[in-house]
This record gives structure tokens, sequence and C-alpha cells, in this order.
């Protein structure tokens, strides 16, 4: 009992970021939390994990759910919509330690090369940061060998996160569509 008082005080005083962690709360505690933010300070926090696309099997992390007419005839696949909630692991292996998730949506929007525009969230599911989130928008060129997506935002220890999640693909395979993507994520937060 004790403790747990000492841990609130210290909590109220310095306002440490990490006493929000990732689970939702209510609108009070999230309206205190940007009232003492010029109390806090930003911070660099670096990630390092693996993404598992797989789209054959018969479990895929990865769907269609929509083409257009045009996409048949397009090399880019130009308007294909899918809907990934890939795996994110701690090293290259599939049984590697689960580190997190990526649920969201993306489509083919370039005419020119396989680019899509992504728009997904990294959940943490293990650690420090589990349950807290961050947002990811932005164009990824798929077969350049390395892509920038800007993060926009984030929730729990994320709030008002913003940075760059570099993605570098270590292997796909053009004959069952899954691939392996190494990701390094630099994210300012509070
Ligand atoms: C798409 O193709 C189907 C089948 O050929 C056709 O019925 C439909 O009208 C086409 N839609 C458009 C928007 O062209
Ligand atoms: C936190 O994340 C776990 C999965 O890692 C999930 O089972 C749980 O429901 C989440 N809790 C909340 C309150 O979102
Ligand atoms: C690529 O996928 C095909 C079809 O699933 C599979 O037979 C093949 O072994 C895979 N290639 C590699 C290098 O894993």
């Amino acid at each position: 009992m004790e403790k747990h008082y000492i841990i609130l005080m210290v909590c109220s005083i310095f306002v440490i970021p990490q006493c929000s962690n990732g689970i939702a709360q209510d609108p009070k505690s999230v309206k205190k939390w940007f009232k003492d933010l010029h109390h806090a300070k930003e911070k660099l926090t670096e990630f390092h994990f693996y993404l598992h696309d797989i789209v054959s099997g018969k479990n895929p992390t990865n769907i269609r759910v929509a083409m257009a007419n045009a996409t048949a005839q397009s090399s880019t696949y130009f308007g294909l919509i899918a809907v990934m909630d890939d795996v994110l692991t701690e090293g290259p292996e599939p049984d590697s330690k689960i580190v997190g998730r990526a649920p969201g949506i993306f489509g083919s929007s370039s005419l020119e090369e396989i680019g899509l525009h992504m728009t997904f969230n990294i959940v943490f599911t293990e650690g420090k940061y589990k349950n807290s989130t961050l947002a990811v928008s932005g164009y990824n060129p798929f077969q350049n060998q390395y892509r920038e997506l800007p993060i926009v935002g984030g929730s729990g220890a994320f709030r008002l996160a913003r940075g760059v999640a570099t993605l570098h693909t270590v292997w796909y395979n053009d004959t069952s569509g899954d691939a392996l993507v190494e990701y390094h994520v630099m994210v300012l937060h509070y």
C-alpha cells in the first residue's frame, strides 16, 4: 500500500510518461497527461524487429480484399486493396519471439512501380511498451532496397509520437508472395 502510494507520488511529481502504460485511459487522465506535458522531455527510442508478411497457405496474415477490373492488366497491381495483420518478431526466424503485430490496410497506388500506400499500426504485445501503438502512414516502394515510412503518432506510451521506420526486405518469394521485412524504428516520444 505504502509502496503504491510512493509510486503514484513519483508519477505525479515528475510526470513520467511510462506511468501511462499502453492500456487506453479515461478522458480525464488523458487530459491531465496533456496538461502536464510542459514538464515532460522528449526522448528517442529505437526498435528493431522483423515483419512476416504471409499471403500463401492456410493462415495468411495479408489478404487481398478488392481490386478494379483494370488491376488485372496492371504490371504494378494498381488499384489492389489488401488488409493485413502481420506478426512482428525479435529475430528473422518464423518461430522467433513475437513482440507485436501490424494490423492495417494498404493499396497499390503507383502506375510506375510496385508502390503501396500503407496505413497501419505497430501494436506492441510484449515488454515495456505492451499495448502501446505507433501509427504508420506512408508510401512504400516495395522493390527498393530501403524504404522510409513516417511514424505519425501513437497511443499509450507513444502519445504524440513521431519518427521514421526504415524497411528492408530480407527475402521475397515471388512464387508464394510471402516476404520477410526488417524494420528499424526511430521514434521521438514523451
Ligand atoms: C468489370 O468487369 C465486369 C465483368 O467483366 C463487368 O461486368 C463490369 O461492368 C466491369 N466494371 C467496370 C467498372 O468496368
Ligand atoms: C493488452 O494486450 C493484450 C495482448 O498483448 C490483450 O490481450 C489485452 O486485451 C490488451 N489489454 C487492453 C486493455 O487493451
Ligand atoms: C517459395 O514459395 C514456393 C511456393 O510456396 C515454395 O515451394 C518454395 O519453396 C519457396 N521458395 C523458397 C526459397 O522458400
